[in-house]
């Protein structure tokens, strides 16, 4: 029997018109283009505006740029995964509204949460139920709205993230192409040095959650920084050795795009050069589940049938991992 793969057949992407530049952050807090851009490659990022405007919005744009640039029927979708940070709604799921408004309606749909690796956790996901031949079409969808949980009058974090949304089909292959290898990594003593103090179970919100500012993402840098640049490194590593892969095999480095460092580290340990290395963090800023489909979207013109991907992906939690891709199509 022939081995099925599970192979990236389509993407989309949506990011909002607003750009929020370092010069209008300087305006807000005590900072400067000169220290954001040194310290992290970001010169803008977009921001959802708009009342009753989430995540589900961009995710359903970008869902609704894949549908139009590819001949996929929605109803033809098994399954609708919505990889986020920041969910419309607690409780109800944003990826059944999605599946719903994009006219995946013979779908089921369910959000997945690892922080900034839900994008990678969710190929894993997807590709999964595709190898054991239970579902043929898995839309994966990463949308986040950070500016939701952000303080914009904490210069150390407001800086760094930005909204948008990134989706991609996911289907059978038999030509061995798609998804070959993956290392999936978490450790919870990441717990304490990023996150959202308040309102989930353990401290749910109130009065005092919301004057003490307990909503908003909390994150020690440095510490962060260390575990990004190691972590990432390490596995991204880790997929070339056990593939038997060097720097020359490799077409394409896919990192999460959290700092413009902790990209040209993981880079320089892979042994790939910079022009092998995706990056749209100038434009966009860290957008956690949206950074891997937004690259992809980005970069789509310049993939080749064949290519050898590595994506790598650091988050809260700690959440982090690689995976080894062969690109499916030319577009
Ligand atoms: C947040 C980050 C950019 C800070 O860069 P850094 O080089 O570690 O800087 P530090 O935190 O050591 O701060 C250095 C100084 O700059 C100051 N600073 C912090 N934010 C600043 C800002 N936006 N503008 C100007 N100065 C700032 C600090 O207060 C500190 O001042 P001090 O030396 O007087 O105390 C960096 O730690 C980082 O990228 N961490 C990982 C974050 C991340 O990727 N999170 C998501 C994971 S998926």
């Amino acid at each position: 029997m022939t081995k099925i793969t599970a192979a990236i057949t389509a993407v989309g992407k949506y990011v909002p018109e607003y750009v929020l530049t370092n010069k209008e952050l300087e305006t807000m807090v005590d900072t400067n283009d000169e220290w954001i851009t040194s310290r992290t490659g970001i010169k803008e990022r977009r921001i959802l505006k708009g009342k009753g405007l989430g995540t589900g919005y961009m995710a359903i744009k970008s869902a609704q740029d894949l549908l139009q640039k590819s001949s996929v029927n929605p109803k033809e979708i098994d399954l609708v995964i919505v990889a986020t940070a920041t969910p419309d709604l607690q409780v109800s799921s944003t990826a059944a509204y999605v599946a719903t408004e994009i006219g995946a309606t013979n779908a089921f749909g369910y959000d997945l949460q690892a922080a900034c690796s839900s994008f990678l956790y969710g190929m894993s996901t997807a590709a999964s139920y595709i190898e054991s031949g239970r579902y043929k079409k898995v839309l994966l969808i990463g949308a986040d709205k950070m500016s939701s949980i952000l303080d914009y009058t904490d210069r150390t974090t407001c800086i760094i993230f930005g909204d948008g949304a990134g989706a991609a089909l996911l289907e059978a292959n038999t030509e061995g192409l798609g998804l070959q290898d993956e290392y999936l990594r978490s450790d919870g003593i990441g717990r304490e040095f990023l996150k959202i103090e308040a309102g989930g179970s353990v401290l749910p919100a109130s009065e005092e959650t919301v004057k003490n500012g307990q909503h908003f993402v909390y994150q020690e840098g440095k510490t962060v920084f260390k575990y990004a640049v190691s972590n990432m490194s390490d596995v991204a590593a880790k997929m070339l050795t056990r593939n038997n892969l060097t720097e020359e095999d490799i077409q394409w480095l896919v990192a999460h795009q959290a700092n413009k460092r902790i990209i040209e580290a993981t880079a320089k340990r892979v042994g790939v050069s910079s022009e092998k290395v995706m990056m749209n963090i100038q434009h966009y800023g860290n957008t956690t589940s949206a950074t891997l489909p937004l690259l992809l979207a980005d970069y789509e013109k310049q993939l080749k049938k064949g290519d050898n991907l590595i994506f790598a992906a650091f988050g809260g939690g700690f959440t982090w991992g690689a995976a080894y891709v062969k690109w499916a199509y030319n577009s």
